[in-house]
């Protein structure tokens, strides 16, 4: 059995490490391609390294563009490598560009299909990664569901048949690189000077191109007594840098991306996280720091109904909700047990098409 996976963005290559492995286990021939959407070394080469990825077998190198030529650049190569490698199976992740394109690219050619992180949606048809969702999971063969919830979406849009909940597969990563982590000092700069702190990130173009909202929401952040350690992407260091934004204000202080097994380690060390990545709100519940995430909405509803994470798009409500009391324990457990990406391998070996 060949499986091609398709990938090519930070949070891909997450999801792709205890696939790579389970399928390596299962002996399957595993086929990796980067698209290239993310290229930088902190934002792909150290996934790879840190988290015993396999080095990919293809790279389109598509880097950034406008999301359409973006997708498109993607097409057009991906046509060439499912034609040389002839896969089984496309597996696509989640729910950036790369994934609408892997998936497009493969039904185009009648490989079969499956769909990692399948159902979530946040019924905001402005974000691009609902839209990619939704064409996805349509054109999947196969919707591998993270949660009870995602499933319930998927039901609610025919797809029931072809779905299974096989757990979340970021969860596997997570309780691996915690135990692994757990005993080692967590590597933050040393302005931090051993105080309690946060740690935010901030990414998304709604939060970082507007300058006035921008502005408002490094303000609200760094005029808290405790500090934030913001672990700047690129694309909010280049609007920053744009708009005449201080990223060192107050008590703010700022730093790169870390590799994932730092990144954990900090979270696990931070007393809140304040963010508007996906991944982050439900990294931080496993690890039970509690979330302040700067969106309307949020495809991990559980993190919120739990108590430990807040949703405030308002900036000005911000620097409230990240020093609200902490929420009450809980031992429930959404996102599966670890062994997802597991039962997701074994779908996809059984599932006749
Ligand atoms: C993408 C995904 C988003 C995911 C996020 C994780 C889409 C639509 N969005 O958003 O779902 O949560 O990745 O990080 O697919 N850049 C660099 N170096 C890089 C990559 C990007 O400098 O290695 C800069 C470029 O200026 C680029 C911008 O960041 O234009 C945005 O990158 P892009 O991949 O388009 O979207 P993300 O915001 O990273």
């Amino acid at each position: 059995m060949k499986i091609l996976s398709v990938v090519g963005a930070r949070p891909q290559f997450v999801k792709l490490a205890p696939m790579a492995k389970a399928m390596e286990s299962r002996g399957v021939d595993h086929v990796i391609v980067h698209t290239g959407q993310h290229y930088d070394v902190s934002m792909s080469d150290v996934f790879f390294r840190d988290l015993g990825i396999p080095a990919p077998d293809v790279h389109l190198a598509v880097g950034s563009d406008t999301h359409g030529r973006q997708t498109g650049a993607m097409l057009a190569k991906l046509d060439e490598a499912l034609e040389e490698h002839r896969p089984d199976w496309v597996v696509v992740y989640g729910d950036t560009n790369s994934t609408a394109a892997g998936a497009l690219s493969a039904v185009k050619m009648h490989i079969p299909l499956a769909h990692l992180e399948a159902g979530l949606r946040s019924f905001n048809r402005r974000m691009p990664e609902e839209h990619n969702r939704v064409v996805t999971d349509h054109l999947a063969d196969l919707c591998l569901a993270p949660t009870e919830v995602a499933m319930g979406h998927l039901a609610d849009e025919g797809l029931a048949t072809r779905s299974v909940n096989v757990g979340d597969v970021m969860t596997d990563v997570l309780f691996q690189v915690r135990d692994l982590v757990a005993g080692t000092e967590p590597a933050v700069p040393s302005e931090l000077g051993g105080r309690p702190f946060r740690v935010a990130t901030l990414h998304r173009a709604e939060n970082t191109d507007d300058p006035g909202r921008l502005g408002s929401i490094v303000k609200a952040i760094s005029g808290l007594d405790t500090p934030t350690l913001l672990l700047a992407h690129p694309r909010l260091r280049a609007r920053a840098a744009e708009h005449g934004i201080d990223l060192t204000t107050g008590s703010l202080v700022t730093a790169d991306p870390l590799p994932y097994p730092q990144l954990v380690r900090a979270v696990m060390a931070s007393v809140g996280v304040v963010t508007d990545s996906g991944g982050l709100q439900k990294e931080a519940f496993l690890l039970r720091v509690p979330c302040t995430t700067i969106r309307t909405e949020t495809e991990w509803t559980e993190t919120v109904d739990l108590g430990w994470n807040v949703l405030v798009p308002e900036p000005a409500a911000l620097a409230d909700a990240m020093d609200r009391p902490g929420p009450s324990e809980t031992d429930a457990a959404p996102y599966g047990d670890g062994r997802a990406a597991g039962r997701a391998v074994e779908a996809i070996l059984s599932h006749t098409v």
